[in-house]
């Protein structure tokens, strides 16, 4: 948790950081909130106090009769300053290093970290200057959290970039931004989702992976800095930002994407329920409903992961088994035939878990035959626990 300094500049998306400065409280984090004259022109210094619980940095407070500075004591104050939403103006000012108003002053006062969330209008946000000083700031080692393509606020604009990112996006980018990269330098492939195996173009074999361990595990894994491929069955997920994902369906799809990128791979964590069967015979066209009995042939798929574990090299390989009863020895037998260095073991039929659940009650078994029996968390943490170990034989 960090003691976050939110500025507001303004623009119309200054009605979203009560909002902001709400969730980051939620998570933990100390705020204190800055606003622009601008920014007060769209919404009250009330608002603002009462969500960050406690008063607003104003222009007007910058010198104090006691003589303090405002802005060297919120620079030494704050670990982050979080600009959102971010003008052309307040950008161009902190690449320039001007200094003459709170904001301006407090950045050049030597902040620690900066993030802008640019909000803008399009031609504003592509004009060559506002790019030149994005790239500036970035060179000057302070991060960039979007803008995103979107609706516009101004009336008549339509859709175009410099939309603000929604407040839940910049908790999730200052979360990351936070988070030590001690995966810097790791080349992760991630396998996550259900395979969808047809029989026809309207029916297909399945079943219900919501995709959200492995998607945990390439956000976790991109948060601590790794360069992340994700390949997904179909799910509802949202693709993670900063992660290359790459949508399959099939698991000869799914076959096909993985060993097209294990050369590039240094770990990869096969965290999808690819389907053991598809259908024999795929028709074209839809399969006419039939009174009579129906018998399917079905063929078996190719073991992806245990390809991989026969050409293993220096990889790091991490399976994942879903077991009832006797699922510590069947997991156990699965990590040494398919090569692995780690296999999870997951319950089914243990309700508040596995698929489709947020949260998740593991067992690790490693290579070297340690067993380690994680209670149940948040499948985020489950996440961290594994590339903890993914990290360890990484480095050898
Ligand atoms: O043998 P079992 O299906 O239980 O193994 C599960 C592990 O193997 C998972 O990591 C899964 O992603 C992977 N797997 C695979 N290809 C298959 C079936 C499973 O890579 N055809």
């Amino acid at each position: 948790m960090a003691r976050v300094l939110v500025a507001v500049t303004g623009g119309v998306a200054a009605i979203k950081a009560p909002h902001l400065l709400r969730l980051l409280r939620a998570q933990g984090h100390e705020v204190r909130v800055l606003a622009t004259p601008r920014a007060l022109e769209f919404i009250t210094p009330l608002s603002l106090a009462v969500a960050a619980g406690g008063e607003v940095a104003t222009e007007e407070a910058w010198f104090r009769p006691d003589g303090r500075a405002l802005h060297i004591e919120l620079a030494r104050w704050a670990e982050v300053v979080l600009v959102a939403p971010a003008t052309a103006d307040a950008m161009a000012k902190a690449a320039l290093g001007l200094a003459d108003d709170l904001l301006s002053a407090t950045l050049l006062a030597g902040a620690k970290r900066v993030a802008w969330a640019p909000a803008m209008n399009e031609a504003m946000w592509l004009a060559p200057k506002t790019q030149e000083h994005a790239r500036t700031l970035e060179a000057m080692g302070h991060a960039l959290f979007g803008p995103a393509y979107g609706p516009l606020a101004a009336v008549g604009e339509g859709e175009g970039w410099g939309r603000m990112l929604e407040p839940e996006e910049l908790l999730e980018r200052l979360q990351a931004l936070l988070t030590p990269k001690d995966l810097k330098g790791l080349k992760l492939l991630v396998s996550a989702g259900p395979t969808r195996e047809y029989l026809d173009p309207v029916r297909f074999l399945s079943n219900p992976s919501s995709g959200r361990m492995g998607y945990a595990v390439a956000e976790a894994a991109r948060d601590r800095g790794a360069e992340v491929v994700l390949v997904s069955g179909p799910t509802t997920l949202p693709a993670p930002w900063g992660v290359e994902v790459v949508r399959v369906e099939s698991a000869l799809e799914m076959r096909e994407a993985i060993l097209g990128r294990y050369s590039w791979a240094q770990a990869v964590v096969m965290a999808a329920a690819v389907a053991d069967y598809r259908p024999a015979e795929v028709s074209r066209e839809k399969e006419p409903k039939v009174a009579a009995e129906k018998v399917l042939r079905l063929l078996p798929n190719p073991d992806i992961l245990k390809e991989l574990g026969e050409n293993k090299g220096p990889r790091v390989l991490v399976g994942f088994a879903m077991e009832t009863g006797e699922g510590l020895a069947r997991a156990k037998e699965k990590l040494l035939r398919k090569n692995l260095d780690l296999i999870v073991l997951n319950w089914v039929n243990r309700e508040g878990v596995g698929f489709g659940s947020l949260e998740n009650e593991v067992v690790l078994l490693l290579r070297d035959g340690r067993v380690l029996e994680l209670p149940r968390m948040k499948k985020r943490q489950v996440a961290d626990r594994i590339l903890d170990l993914v990290k360890e034989f990484w480095k050898g």
